[in-house]
């Protein structure tokens, strides 16, 4: 996901040198059952953004009305609850599982999860440098270029903070539209709300209707048969997954990410899945993992080990697994911790994976896509980068349900 990001020599060992008591059985979860570039002209919408949402639901309440920063006013009651510190050392906690080599895991969408996560990874993703932000951006905008009929909604699955979503509005240029932002982590999800309502505000000509949806965690396999599928309205739907998030989960996560997203697709409606490719170049790999040193990101992958209160018990490294086609990084710890609260222990020599995100064939995407009830699969693949947009129609042939 993070390919081009200069090494920059930024190591800084407070931070990586960073750093309860009983031990996760191997090979099961803590919890039975499914867990349940920057231009100024976006820095401006966003502040319209913020002006916007108090405009909408009123002001944010005060520090002494239980307030405790900011971006407070643009929570509702279930997202600040889903926000809440101790929501989500319990939802991180409970996530934790152990496998048969020993290594505990930690799925990569709780690095999204805290506030301090997502703001790591928004500052990460405007970083000049990180190349792939506008790579993608161009491969979708020659996509709805070619689209001979008006768009009535956009859904998009992890929009991140609605950066590209707002690009894409505005190259539109439509005089009505919906757009829905579905996304498992309130906090991430709130600065997507801030970029669109930002972009609202400043086409008041234009009717953008928008939604926001903090509960659905694409992972999850009950959530694929408790969705319901939408009706096509007028104008076709394009659904998004953008940014390499079907990277971050195991293969049968994929499956199940693919097959939620189907799910709540219109028939016919369209689907743009933003995927990095496995590298021809024989060097692609060694700057690839030179990308993982920025340190933004890697207080981005680092924070949830962080607000388990881990940080300064082990350090950080990235690996390219070649066999396997994945980026992995383990938090090795260098002494004996435990997570306060808990009687979860670390030993000094264990690792979590904290990071992964795999790379796809061509050839993999498509069979993936088809396998989950998508059709007419299309790879549009960018000539500057390893990064690949496929489109696809959504058929409505019965998909395979979370298996890989
Ligand atoms: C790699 S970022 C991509 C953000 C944005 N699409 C972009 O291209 O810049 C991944 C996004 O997907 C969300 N996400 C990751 N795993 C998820 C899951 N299991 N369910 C719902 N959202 C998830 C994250 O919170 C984040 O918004």
């Amino acid at each position: 996901m993070r390919p081009t990001f200069d090494s920059g020599g930024f190591l800084d060992p407070s931070f990586w040198q960073a750093g309860a008591p009983r031990r996760l059985p191997i090979g099961g979860p803590m919890a039975g059952g499914s867990r349940r570039s920057d231009s100024p002209i976006f820095e401006a919408l966003r502040r319209y953004g913020d002006a916007g949402d108090r405009a909408i639901r009123g002001p944010a309440p005060r520090p002494e009305e239980g307030g405790h920063d900011r971006q407070q006013g643009f929570r509702s009651a279930g997202e600040q609850w889903r926000a809440d510190d101790g929501f989500l050392r319990q939802r991180m906690v409970r996530s934790i599982t152990r496998r048969s080599d020993g290594t505990f895991v930690l799925p990569v969408n709780l690095a999204y999860a805290s506030h301090a996560g997502a703001s790591h990874w928004v500052k990460a993703s405007q970083d000049p440098d990180y190349v792939l932000r506008e790579v993608e951006l161009e491969l979708v905008e020659a996509f709805f270029a070619q689209l001979r009929t008006p768009i009535g909604e956009i859904r998009e699955f992890g929009p991140g903070d609605g950066y590209k979503a707002a690009k894409i509005i505005e190259r539109l240029d439509q005089p009505t539209l919906k757009y829905t932002g579905f996304d498992v982590n309130a906090a991430l999800l709130s600065e997507a709300k801030k970029t669109l309502y930002g972009m609202k505000i400043a086409r008041p000509g234009s009717e953008l209707q928008l939604a926001f949806d903090d509960s659905l965690d694409l992972e999850d396999p009950f959530l694929i048969d408790v969705a319901s599928r939408p009706l096509a309205g007028a104008g076709v739907t394009v659904g998004m997954l953008l940014g390499q998030t079907l990277g971050n989960p195991d293969s049968r996560g994929r499956t199940t990410m693919l097959a939620n997203i189907e799910a709540r697709l219109p028939l016919d409606s369209q689907f743009l899945l933003g995927a990095a490719l496995v590298p021809q170049e024989h060097d692609a790999m060694d700057k690839t993992l030179a990308g993982y040193r920025a340190k933004d990101y890697r207080r981005h992958i680092l924070a949830a080990i962080e607000h388990l209160g881990l940080i300064e018990a082990g350090r950080l490294e990235v690996k390219w697994e070649p066999e396997q086609h994945n980026v992995v990084g383990y938090f090795e710890f260098d002494r004996t911790a435990s997570i306060p609260g808990t009687d979860l222990r670390f030993e000094e020599g264990d690792r979590v994976q904290v990071f992964y995100s795999h790379r796809f064939t061509e050839a993999e995407l498509a069979e993936l896509l088809e396998r989950t009830g998508f059709g007419d699969v299309r790879i549009a693949r960018s000539q500057t980068f390893p990064y690949a947009l496929a489109s696809a129609r959504v058929t409505g042939s019965p998909p395979e349900r979370g298996e890989s």
